[in-house]
């Protein structure tokens, strides 16, 4: 097993450029499959969030496995309706009770909730300040979002977690993104399987003798984004970490960018304020 390739964050932190997504893993016995395979593949990067109910799910498998706590990264988000300075900060303290953990390694803003995400935003850096969490970061922002955050904030987030897939190139924010030193992290990077068809990505798959699933993850590694693809399938969830082996050409990832065609599969957070 080797290590898994990290990216370093804007205030020194590194993150695993490859992670366990764990939103719909609520049941048990499927939930454990998945990790369990995760940690025998090598992932110490585990994306939960208030929303997915799973984070004492999550914190039990962690106990469970033996692995340390400074070995793994990992990530909650503060729900929509928890923002606003008490209620985040109290379902926050939830969380980590949840997970049995002293800090996590990032919490982010599940999504940019207009007048309540700056109250929300500010109660995040105090968490920081406290070591309750390592880092900070906001998930769903648009440019739009960032600007005016930069105006109210004292940190800048690390880490703005947002749909990119091979269909939903987000070019732009990853542009901005980059400018400000924020980690894109591609959440649905397999557009929720919903696109496993098309035939350009078909031919590499087989050129490059990995699957469809890698290769699409592949294309978000040479962007320089994190991904944090989800299966309740063990074998998938090997597969979806055995993308370190091989690079797409130059010509190839040039071709892949013709795939673009803004789908969403998730929500679109462009019409927000
Ligand atoms: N911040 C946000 O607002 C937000 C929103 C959405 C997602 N996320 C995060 O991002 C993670 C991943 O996103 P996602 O769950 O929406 O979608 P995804 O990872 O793009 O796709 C998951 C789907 O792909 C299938 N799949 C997984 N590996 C595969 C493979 N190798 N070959 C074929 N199919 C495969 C899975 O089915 P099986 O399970 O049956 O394998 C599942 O149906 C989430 O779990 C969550 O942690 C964050």
């Amino acid at each position: 097993m080797n290590k898994m390739q990290e990216l370093k964050l804007a205030d020194g932190n590194k993150i695993p450029q490859v992670g366990l997504g764990l939103w719909q893993l609520t049941d048990q016995a499927k939930f454990k499959a998945s990790f369990n395979a995760a940690i025998a593949a090598g992932y110490r990067h585990f994306d939960t969030a208030q929303a997915y109910h799973n984070e004492q799910l999550l914190g039990d498998a962690i106990k469970e496995s033996g692995v340390k706590r400074q070995d793994l990264f990992i990530t909650t988000k503060i729900a929509v309706q928890n923002f606003g300075e008490k209620k985040s900060r109290t379902s926050f303290m939830q969380s980590l009770k949840r997970l049995d953990m002293e800090y996590v390694d990032l919490v982010l803003l599940h999504f940019p909730i207009p007048l309540l995400r700056k109250k929300t935003w500010a109660v995040v850096e105090g968490l920081k300040a406290e070591s309750l969490t390592k880092s900070i970061g906001v998930s769903n922002f648009t440019i739009n979002h960032l600007k005016q955050l930069e105006g109210y904030a004292k940190e800048l987030p690390v880490v703005n977690q947002v749909e990119m897939h091979l269909f939903l190139q987000q070019d732009r924010l990853l542009d901005y993104c980059q400018s400000k030193n924020i980690i894109i992290e591609a959440y649905s990077p397999l557009a929720h399987a919903k696109a496993m068809d098309n035939e350009v990505i078909g031919l590499m798959a087989v050129k490059y003798k990995h699957s469809y699933a890698q290769i699409m993850l592949r294309w978000a590694i040479q962007k320089g984004v994190v991904v944090i693809p989800k299966s309740a399938n063990p074998k998938r969830v090997v597969e979806n970490i055995d993308v370190m082996d091989f690079e797409i050409s130059d010509e190839d990832m040039t071709s892949l960018t013709k795939l673009n065609k803004n789908l969403h599969t998730c929500w679109n957070p462009e019409l927000v304020p």
